[in-house]
């Protein structure tokens, strides 16, 4: 069973109902666990479920398939789990996967059978069907050239069922996704809030001539001791330079005294993504430039928070944080008008210092599922992280929240870990 407390199978009777509604008439949906990825001889890394069959079954488990078929004639085709049956020597030597009792219980599916019994089932169910539809990965950024279960699924449908007509599932899962119910924002709340203890650990036990690795060492401790699996994904701890290098995750510097470090540190919890960005000081206290630049960022940030809300839309918000970066950056000196004036509208001048996109999607992925020229809606989670890197200074700074969007303004599941200055200093220094 999962390290994490099962969460409330609404929200996956809430993101079926939703995913359901997009679906056209006749249509059936199949969507797959991940792969245990193999390293080499008989090692592997550590099973990581799929969002999107966790987002509407909550089975946190490997060869896994959820069959979602909502005009099937019979009822109990309607809702399908397809589970590795769990047996006595499954049950010493890995721990007993799921029961039938207990998938029900974590999804609300009624309807779970074992694996073998897929094929058939399967070719019964698409005798009733005419459209397929199927998951690809379609995040803009995605960039691997692994073939996941999925797509083994997907080349193995289209061979034994040619004359299907075959959808994408993925637009209608990024639709899904992007808005979180609320029991899925209170597990990220509860990421939010174990992350919290790891920078509280941190912003305790730095000091000049500490290693990068020792405070990663630090965060994982207070991760693990709190039901988190561990970092949501590669932290990023940089001193000096280092934090001017934007995927740096090598944490492997000694820390000087006088440098600010940056920290871009968040855990994951029941496979929730906290994503988060600080920085402080080695020695507790900024020095007047760390400070002007550090004010800077964090102004930027507390526009752009202002912009992140419904009814906005992601392009527009994106164009109007440069704009106020642009502004931030003439202040600071780092760019003149004249670079403005002649800049490229591709590559405006702010992202000489600025080069990254201010939010994203949050949420089972860090970087989440979402329309990234989509209209801001209340539900939607995104972080917003504007940076400025001045390498030769060696001085980078980023600031980073996590930001649930409704009605009535944001709620920082992040606003507990110290970002104003005098926070940060009071907090090393006490
Ligand atoms: N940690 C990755 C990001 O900030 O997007
Ligand atoms: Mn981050
Ligand atoms: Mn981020």
């Amino acid at each position: 069973m999962a390290r994490y407390h099962q969460l409330s199978k609404d929200i996956y009777i809430t993101n079926r109902e939703k995913f359901t509604a997009l679906l056209k008439p006749k249509s059936l949906a199949v969507f797959n666990s991940n792969d245990i990825y193999p390293t080499g001889a008989d090692s592997t890394l550590p099973f990581k479920q799929h969002g999107d069959i966790l987002a509407l079954s909550g089975v946190d488990q490997e060869e896994s398939i959820l069959v979602i078929f909502p005009d099937a004639y019979k009822e109990e085709h309607r809702e399908m789990l397809f589970l590795k049956e769990t047996n006595d020597h499954i049950a010493v030597w890995e721990g007993a996967k799921l029961s039938k009792q207990q998938a029900f219980d974590v999804s609300g599916i009624k309807n779970v059978f074992w694996l073998t019994d897929f094929e058939r089932i399967f070719k019964e169910v698409m005798s009733h069907t005419e459209n397929v539809y199927l998951n690809t990965n379609e995040h803009l950024r995605a960039n691997t050239t692994v073939q996941t279960r999925e797509d083994r699924f997907v080349n193995w449908c289209k061979e034994t069922y040619p004359a299907h007509t075959y959808q994408r599932a993925a637009p209608l899962m990024h639709q899904v996704r992007a808005i979180k119910t609320k029991d899925e924002i209170a597990a990220m709340q509860i990421a939010a809030d174990i992350t919290t203890k790891g920078y509280d650990r941190v912003l305790k036990f730095m000091k000049p001539g500490v290693w990068e690795f020792e405070l990663e060492a630090e965060f994982m401790h207070e991760f693990l001791r709190n039901r988190s699996r561990g970092f949501a994904y590669t932290p990023i701890i940089g001193g000096g330079y280092n934090a001017c290098v934007l995927h740096y995750i090598e944490n492997n510097d000694q820390l000087k005294d006088g440098d600010l470090v940056l920290f871009d540190v968040g855990c994951e919890y029941a496979n929730y993504s906290c994503d988060v960005t600080r920085c402080f000081p080695v020695n507790g206290k900024f020095t007047e430039r760390q400070k002007e630049i550090y004010s800077a960022v964090l102004r930027v940030k507390k526009a752009s928070e202002k912009l992140l809300v419904p009814g906005n839309n992601l392009v527009d918000y994106h164009k109007q944080v440069g704009e106020i970066m642009t502004q931030e950056l003439l202040g600071l000196k780092l760019i003149s008008q004249s670079d403005v004036d002649n800049q490229d509208p591709n590559w405006p001048a702010y992202k000489k210092y600025f080069m990254h996109g201010t939010s994203h999607y949050i949420g089972l992925d860090t970087h989440d599922v979402g329309l990234w020229t989509g209209v801001i809606e209340p539900g939607m989670v995104f972080t917003c992280e504007p940076g400025i890197y001045i390498p030769e200074e060696n001085l980078g700074i980023r600031l980073e929240d996590d930001l649930v969007v409704t009605e009535n303004g944001l709620i920082n599941l992040t606003k507990h870990i110290p970002i104003e200055i005098e926070d940060v200093e009071a907090a090393m220094n006490n």
